[in-house]
């Protein structure tokens, strides 16, 4: 989407539609006072009215609710709001005034963001020959093509940023949405090396499953054992940093979790093609911040494979040997995420990153515990998670911190073998998830983030139902504030 900021009169941008919010006790700007429809104007948050103001074709007043509740976060939502009403206008070029509250340059970089997630969708699949008149309504209708803010201030890095990110949340959309058999550990392999491809300080090399065998990438292993699907193990690197300390990404590609073995209920089980989330997440993060030539370093890690049940897979009981050494009993082959992040860490540590910030679809238990409003954070480290948890809150992607203990490193204890991939009592499973995941970084700062319950169906107005490409905008964000600190 092509984004501006300018300066000029709202009646004379010649948007297709144009957007302005009121707060609780402000009227409409005079020239709107008296034009038909401005008594339908509502200042409570994200009321609207389409008012006919003559110049621009459509004028729709938006309600920002009241001026001291307002937040980047009000802002995302006005813009998608705006955002949906002009698509349902048929109206491919939109206009918001930014409103004069707050930060301008962070509410500024909400609307985009806003604007830009709303007007996602996924319909490459609906072909406009079938469907109902509705569907194909839906499919003709066009694309919002151009986005203008309108106020005081300069196109800014942090509106470049928000546009870039954006867009790039929505690629990670796309691949959440790609279905199993399309997005596969190789197709996400081949987009990683077009998108290396595409930048000179990208590079990307693909591991093989003889490979992974020879190092002793004993969760990968096993794991990919019962799908006839190759596993891949994606390493994108990015150079861009003088001498700034390495920064490892790692991101969840399981591409279909069936459960394995321990087989899932078999209702809503289509939507496990989005345990790719992370790995989405991270490609989409890799690719923003190659586009905005970040000064960061960052080895990204996706470590993808199928989880399947087969007469080949892993089974309950199963003992296998992680890349660092630790033996794991897989009591539970559902807990196949942990098995695979696992050698995926134990490889960032070896390839020299010093801090690490994994995303992973890891566990249904956070969306008990947090909802799809904040997404689990764990860390080894006070002062690492401070900054990411920084970074959540500047992004809107939000993160709460849950506890390691020695109590809860001891349920990850195994019987037989050192650890236990699942254990029998049903406790604390986020920070059990955790907690495991971290027998594999050593002293490295770490950040576990699962994103079970935020990737996905969050309800959010800029991403309602399906995926939401949560971690992007984070990780960016991230990245953008790293330099400052090293
Ligand atoms: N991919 C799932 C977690 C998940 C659940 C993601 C819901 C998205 C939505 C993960 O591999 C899994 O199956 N976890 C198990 C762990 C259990 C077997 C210890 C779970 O959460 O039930
Ligand atoms: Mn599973
Ligand atoms: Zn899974």
């Amino acid at each position: 989407m092509k984004v501006a900021v300018l300066d000029t009169p709202l009646v004379e941008t010649g948007e297709d539609l144009v957007a302005i919010g009121i707060f609780e006790g402000d009227e409409l700007p005079p020239e709107f006072a008296s034009a038909p429809g401005a008594d339908d104007a509502k200042p409570g948050f994200r009321k609207t009215a389409l008012v006919h103001a003559g110049s621009p074709v459509h004028l729709l007043v938006i309600g920002l609710g009241k001026r001291d509740e307002f937040t980047p976060e009000r802002a995302r939502v006005i813009a998608a709001v705006a955002a949906k009403r002009a698509r349902a206008l048929k109206a491919t070029s939109l206009a918001i005034a930014i409103p004069d509250e707050g930060d301008d340059k962070a509410i500024a970089a909400a609307l985009i963001e806003g604007a830009i997630l709303a007007s996602y969708r996924f319909d490459r699949f609906k072909t406009h020959s079938v469907g109902s008149d509705a569907d194909e309504a839906e499919a003709d209708r066009p694309r919002l093509e151009s986005l203008t803010l309108i106020g005081h201030i300069e196109l800014t890095a942090d509106a470049d940023t928000a546009r870039v990110a954006a867009e790039s949340a929505n690629m990670a959309r796309e691949l959440q949405n790609l279905p199993s058999n399309i997005a596969t550990p190789t197709y996400l392999a081949e987009r990683a090396l077009e998108l290396a491809a595409t930048h000179d300080e990208l590079s990307c090399e693909v591991m093989e499953r003889d490979e992974m065998v020879e190092r002793g990438m004993g969760g990968l292993a096993a794991v990919s054992q019962g799908t006839a699907e190759p596993p891949k193990l994606i390493v994108l690197r990015y150079q861009h940093g003088e001498g700034g300390e390495l920064l490892g990404l790692v991101g969840k590609g399981v591409t279909f979790d069936s459960g394995g073995i321990s087989i899932k209920p078999s209702g809503g089980m289509q939507e496990m093609k989005m345990d790719m989330s992370g790995a989405a997440a991270v490609l989409g993060a890799v690719a923003a911040i190659a586009e905005l030539e970040l000064p960061v370093n960052l080895v990204a890690l996706i470590p993808s494979t199928e989880n399947m049940p087969s007469s080949t897979a892993m089974k309950p009981g199963d003992i296998i040997t992680q890349l660092n050494g630790k033996t794991v009993e897989v009591n539970n082959t559902d807990a196949e995420g942990r098995l695979i992040l696992a050698d995926a860490l134990a490889y960032a540590v070896e390839l020299g990153a010093k801090r690490i910030v994994e995303l992973s679809t890891l566990t249904g238990a956070v969306l008990v515990a947090l909802g799809s409003t904040y997404a689990g954070l764990m860390s080894n480290d006070d002062a690492w998670a401070e900054d990411v948890t920084e970074a959540a809150e500047r992004s809107g992607e939000l993160a709460w911190r849950l506890p390691f203990h020695a109590e809860y490193k001891e349920l990850t204890k195994g019987t037989v073998a050192d650890l236990t991939n699942s254990a029998s009592k049903r406790k604390a499973g986020t920070i059990y998830a955790g907690s495991f995941l971290e027998e594999f970084v050593g002293d490295t700062p770490f950040i576990h983030l699962d994103i079970a319950g935020t990737a996905w169906d969050v309800g959010r107005e800029y991403a309602s139902k399906g995926p939401t490409g949560f971690g992007v905008r984070l990780l960016v964000d991230l990245a953008r504030h790293l330099p400052a600190k090293a």
